[in-house]
């Protein structure tokens, strides 16, 4: 049987300062089904969903619920409406407490005007319990992972008992039993009539959730089919306007000296053991479990979080690094998985977002030399394909993937020896990714040492040279190109017993 339209709109139209970001937009999402929306950085996707929670107005265009017109004013009309969103940036306040978090803008109120605290106490230890989540309501979002803050996100958005929900990007930063969990979570809201819009740039859990399709370029719809009627081949070429025949620009290079070695490195309860090294023109990827503690190890590395013992060399000689200051200066760059936390000023332009960490290249004598400046991150920009109206835009206006690009483009400023890129690609879509693996590889043709964590195999697979796989915070192996298997990384991923093995085998 065929389902009634929940949600239509027509003809929407959105301009910002420099860019037609919709144009014309006609879409429609049946009662109790994931219509998936598709599309490159930038397509316009997530200004769509923002317009239909009431965040932006449109410059034309109808919105109907059941086939009646509305009009949405603000996020909370929204939320009468019957709509929810969950945010592909999530701009918390780290200050903020779990529970204050949950009931933003939703507070209970009692009879004299104040907000009823044992009640936001009591519903939240509800949720949190129903969830089996291990915090505490008064815990602050700053002492939560990303992961952590996600899930409640997803649950803060479900909880409203919304009939249409938008989750743009839900997935970007759990793990693969979190993501089955929320799909578990969207058969059940989906047998319940609800209706909900799933923007992804991982099509593969694209396919498994959606019923429809819908891609958007360059602000327009390109096309709306079942998803049988589809393959992500056919997904991506409608994405992207042309065939993308290889994914992976991986070139064998030499390998030359090691740059940069790590022994003993440890963090009691966060992880030990860590011990590898990286040599020139070297790619080497770091796989594990999210929570195994990859991005640890880095912070540590790094100078972001202190460390108990080890070593670090680089070019062989015994460095100090007690400070993100001692990194840069010998060379080693990172680039982290939170950029909203570690990475972005939101207000300032997409330029000084991009030049912030090499002012002294841009400075001469005492003074900003604008016209280098320019020079600089303009070549960047367009290596990168970055998308923005003006290098004077604020970072905060241009759509979640160019926003990584212009990060990209700060580390790849300062020219390191050594950079470590923690998820470099997530939230990025596939032509923007191809960008950056082409960077990788420039950087590795150049002798520098790349280290990539990431979550997701296929990349790792397509470009690195070597693998170690962390599992509990310790490394539990290492693979060479000619063993990469998605198996074999997995094996290592979840086995600490493994670890033994791993260990006789290197003694
Ligand atoms: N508040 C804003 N001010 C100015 N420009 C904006 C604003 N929001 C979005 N844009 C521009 O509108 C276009 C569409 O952006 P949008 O965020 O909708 O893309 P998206 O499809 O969600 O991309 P991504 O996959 O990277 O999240 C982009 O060119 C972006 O720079
Ligand atoms: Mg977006």
């Amino acid at each position: 049987m065929e389902q009634p339209i929940k949600l239509r709109v027509s003809q929407i139209e959105k301009s910002f300062p420099g860019v037609k970001a919709l144009d014309k937009i006609d879409f429609s999402v049946k009662k109790g089904t994931v219509h998936a929306l598709c599309g490159e950085n930038g397509a316009g996707k997530s200004t769509l969903m923002k317009i239909i929670n009431g965040i932006y107005q449109p410059d034309a265009g109808q919105i109907f619920i059941d086939e009646k017109p509305v009009q949405i004013q603000n996020p909370i009309q929204a939320k009468q409406l019957g709509i929810s969103m969950i945010f592909q940036e999530m701009n918390y306040v780290p200050e903020m407490s779990v529970e204050e978090n949950l009931f933003l803008g939703n507070l209970p109120v009692n009879r004299f005007g104040k907000v009823d605290w044992k009640t936001v106490r009591a519903k939240t230890l509800a949720l949190l319990e129903e969830e089996g989540l291990p915090y505490s309501p008064e815990q602050k979002l700053k002492e939560l992972t990303i992961s952590d803050i996600q899930m409640l996100e997803i649950i803060k958005a479900i909880s409203y008992k919304s009939d249409i929900i938008i989750m743009d990007e839900p997935t970007s930063a759990i793990t693969q039993k979190e993501v089955d969990k929320l799909f578990e979570k969207i058969e059940v809201l989906k047998s319940r009539g609800v209706s909900i819009i799933y923007i992804s740039h991982k099509l593969d859990e694209v396919f498994r959730i959606a019923d429809e399709i819908t891609v958007l370029r360059d602000g327009t719809v390109v096309a709306s089919h079942p998803k049988e009627e589809l393959d992500i081949e056919k997904v991506i070429s409608m994405m992207v306007g042309r065939k993308l025949t290889n994914t992976y620009p991986k070139e064998t290079l030499p390998i030359g000296q090691t740059i940069l070695e790590v022994k003993n490195l440890q963090s009691p309860g966060v992880f030990h053991n860590i011990s590898f090294r990286v040599r020139q023109g070297e790619i080497v990827g770091f796989a594990g479990l999210m929570g195994a503690g990859r991005t640890e190890v880095m912070r540590g590395l790094y100078g972001l979080d202190p460390v108990s013992g080890g070593e670090v060399y680089i070019k062989g000689k015994k460095v100090a690094i007690k400070s993100v200051k001692d990194s840069i200066q010998n060379g080693m760059i990172m680039l982290s998985e939170d950029r909203r936390r570690y990475g972005i000023v939101p207000m300032r332009s997409v330029k000084e977002n991009a030049t912030l960490a090499s002012l002294k290249k841009i400075f001469y004598r005492g003074r900003l030399h604008v016209k280098v400046e320019k020079t600089i991150v303009e070549d960047l920009f367009s290596k990168m394909q970055v998308k923005t109206p003006s290098l004077e835009t604020p970072i905060q206006s241009l759509s979640g993937g160019n926003q990584q690009k212009v990060l990209l483009a700060r580390w790849m400023m300062l020219d390191p020896d050594i950079l470590i890129l923690d998820e470099p690609t997530r939230g990025i879509d596939v032509g923007a990714k191809y960008e950056i693996y082409k960077l990788m590889t420039q950087f590795a043709t150049q002798g520098k040492a790349i280290i990539m964590v990431s979550s997701e195999l296929p990349e790792l697979i397509g470009m690195c040279d070597r693998i170690y796989v962390m599992c509990q915070g310790t490394i539990t192996g290492e693979l060479e190109r000619k063993d990469f298997s998605q198996e074999a990384i997995m094996r290592f991923a979840v086995g600490a017993m493994e670890e033994k093995k791993y260990e006789a085998a290197r003694a």
